[in-house]
């Protein structure tokens, strides 16, 4: 057990406990830091600070190690499914085959959406992004289900909540994909799997009937069981902190919707992709681009480098790499960007900027070109990346809704604006600088 640590603060020592976790990585507790010393702690973009306890997933980024509920990533994307992730992930267990089987029929049985919802898909434009019909639309999904938007849900409630979320969530986005190439909305059909289910959902047409290949359909598992959960990032942060509030899940899973859309986070998928094709329609000169990435003066970034968290090779990339060369070479295509995405990397990982930096491709670098070997749209990329995050949203509101003494999120700041100063009467402004 480690000491408490010791803060002395204008001539006065103050305790303060040191929690320990799993893995013997440390925190100091402050939780009582204002209330006995009367200062709170800084920390713009959070990277010192641990917004909760979690036992749903563990990173080690200087090792490159990711483990869901103890299980190492690369052993689970070898021996398990995505379907059986989301009940790891959600219900803290791998489950018995009598669990399994349950928890796939009711996921199945879920997979319709009211029919009133279509019209819905149709009042945007074609070009609308999809995920922003995404996000509309699970919050949307609330209001079909009043019964279920208690603030203090019981395990029963909850459970049909999650889901009809992890079925109808994959149901939104095939329909969100029919609405911007302008096809019939395709329904599940009920002797395919939940991915079999959604590629159907996306590819059959009135004139053709998609069969699932089982090549793309395992790619497709193992891409959503790396998206899983990746613990407090942007999205599952931000899930936690509408829910925080006692919002509903359907709200809750819609603003970490939102937040996976930055290109700083899961929209990078798409961006990559954008920078690759750009790169290949500018003659394939990748090392211009490093040198462009390493310029201060010059905004661009490698998107698809770097993170947070890993200060060593992503795992979920190594994996998503080796996949890539894998199924494009089963499904015989001869992608030019992945040839400028490996010299992208290998330059990037010789060049002294990236090596001082600690800067690696992380899982959206190669993500994409998966994604287009399954002939999905670009800008569908990012709610890919969303169905396999879903399992991981909902966990980690469910972790916090279920903890004793849960409280609303609700971060402190250090105010640098103006003192008290006399309001001006209106006809009197006449001073101020156009802003
Ligand atoms: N290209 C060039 N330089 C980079 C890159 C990059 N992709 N990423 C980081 N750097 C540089 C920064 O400029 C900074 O340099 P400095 O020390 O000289 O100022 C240094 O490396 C540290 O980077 P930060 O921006 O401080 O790292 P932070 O942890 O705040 O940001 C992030 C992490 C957002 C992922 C960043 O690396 C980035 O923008 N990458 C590109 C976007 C991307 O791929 N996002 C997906 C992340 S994975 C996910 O969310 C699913």
């Amino acid at each position: 057990m480690a000491e408490a640590a010791k803060l002395e603060l204008e001539g006065k020592v103050y305790e303060i406990p040191v929690i320990v976790g799993t893995e013997q990585e440390k925190g100091l507790d402050i939780s009582r830091l204002k209330a006995t010393t009367d200062y709170i702690t800084v920390d713009p973009g959070y990277a010192n600070t641990g917004s909760c306890l979690s036992a749903i997933t563990y990173i080690d980024g200087e090792k490159g190690i990711l483990r869901y509920r103890g299980y190492d990533i690369a052993e689970l994307c070898e021996k398990s499914t995505f379907m059986e992730v989301c009940y790891l992930l959600i219900y803290g267990e791998l489950p018995t085959p009598e669990q399994y089987t349950k928890f796939k029929d009711k996921v199945l049985r879920h997979s319709l959406i009211h029919e009133d919802m279509k019209s819905f898909f149709t009042s945007y434009p074609g070009h609308a992004h999809p995920m922003a019909i995404l996000s509309a639309m699970v919050c949307s999904l609330s209001v079909y289900h009043p019964e279920l938007l208690a603030p203090d849900p019981s395990p029963e409630e909850m459970d049909e909540t999650i889901t009809r979320l992890l079925s109808k969530v994959r149901v939104l986005a095939a329909f969100a994909y029919k609405r911007s190439v302008g096809e019939a909305f395709v329904y599940t059909r009920p002797k395919l799997d939940y991915l079999s289910n959604f590629l159907h959902m996306m590819f059959t047409t009135p004139m053709e009937q998609y069969e699932t290949d089982e090549v793309i359909r395992k790619a497709l598992d193992v891409l959503f069981i790396l998206h899983a959960d990746h613990e407090q990032n942007c999205s599952t942060s931000t899930v936690r902190m509408v829910g925080s509030s006692k919002a509903n899940l359907f709200a809750s899973i819609s603003a970490g919707i939102c937040a996976l859309w930055g290109p700083l986070h899961g929209g990078a998928n798409q961006a990559v992709i954008e920078m690759l094709e750009a790169i290949a329609a500018d003659g394939g000169n990748y090392k211009k681009y490093i040198d462009k990435a390493k310029d201060k003066n010059d905004p661009f970034k490698l998107m698809g480098f770097g993170h947070r968290i890993y200060k060593n090779y992503d795992p979920r990339a190594r994996i998503i790499k080796k996949y890539c060369d894998d199924v494009l070479g089963k499904l015989g295509i001869h992608d030019p960007i992945l040839e400028i995405a490996k010299g992208l990397e290998e330059v990037a990982l010789t060049d002294p900027y990236f090596i001082e930096r600690k800067l690696y491709p992380n899982v959206d670098f190669y993500s994409g070109i998966l994604y287009r070997a399954m002939n999905i749209p670009t800008n569908m990329f990012t709610v890919m990346f969303a169905l396999g995050r879903l399992p991981g949203w909902i966990a980690h509101w469910k972790e916090m809704i279920e903890e004793p003494g849960m409280r609303i999120a609700r971060p402190r700041q250090i105010y640098t604006g103006a003192p008290l100063r006399k309001f001006i009467p209106f006809n009197q402004r006449g001073t101020y600088a156009e802003p």
